[in-house]
């Protein structure tokens, strides 16, 4: 698939069919989640991939719960037809995260900084990029993704289910499978709009 069609494409998927994802394909997309770049070139991401449906299932429990707290808190969504639509798409990746085939957790290190004593930005600056890395080489496959951070709403109990250590945080949770619902072109805001050159203005 060409590049920037991949990229124009990927958008939030949370609908997914039963079809399992092959493990060839998992690896395709940690293989690229893995080229992505890192400050100093550290390559901080660790990568915890769940496809036990018991875990799933204890995992959709957390996350139903943390969607839920979340929906309490964070200003409603516009009553428009977007709105609606990403509400009711979220609502159904809360209901349904378990029977996701496949869960992909990006871990981080619970650091200040990647270099001791030096800015070089935020460590989760050398995560995204590869959380992103892996949801194109999904779309090229022909498989849905999206990025979720809800469940951060819930850290401590999940990272205790799951088994990993204190010094790992979530940057991220993917999941991964067949979309039921079409790839499309997201509407955003007009990046013209939000551009300047040489001088801001
Ligand atoms: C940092 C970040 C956190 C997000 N967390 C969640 C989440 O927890 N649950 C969810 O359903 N979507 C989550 N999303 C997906 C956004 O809702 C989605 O990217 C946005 O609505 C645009 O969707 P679209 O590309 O389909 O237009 C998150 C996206 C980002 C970048």
């Amino acid at each position: 698939m060409d590049a920037l069609e991949a990229i124009m494409t990927t958008r939030a998927i949370r609908r997914f069919t039963d079809e399992p994802v092959s493990d060839d394909a998992v690896w395709t997309c940690l293989r690229a989640a893995q080229q992505a770049p890192s400050g100093g070139n550290v390559q901080p991401t660790r990568y915890l991939v769940v496809t036990d449906p018991e875990v799933r299932a204890e995992v959709g429990k957390l996350y139903r719960r943390a969607f839920t707290k979340y929906t309490e808190i964070a200003p409603p969504l516009k009553d428009d037809a977007v709105g609606t639509r990403v509400r009711q798409s979220a609502n159904h990746l809360a209901d349904t995260l378990a029977s996701v085939p496949v869960i992909v957790f990006f871990l981080m290190p619970r650091l200040p900084s990647l270099v001791e004593g030096i800015d070089i930005g935020p460590v989760h600056a050398s995560v995204y990029p590869a959380v992103q890395n892996f949801c194109l080489a999904a779309r090229a496959l022909g498989l849905g993704t999206t990025l979720t951070t809800v469940i951060r709403v819930h850290q401590a109990e999940t990272l205790e289910l799951l088994g990993v250590p204190d010094k790992w945080e979530i940057a991220a949770m993917v999941p991964l499978g067949h979309p039921a619902e079409k790839f499309s072109v997201a509407k955003r805001r007009d990046v013209s709009r939000l551009t300047s050159f040489n001088r801001w203005s």
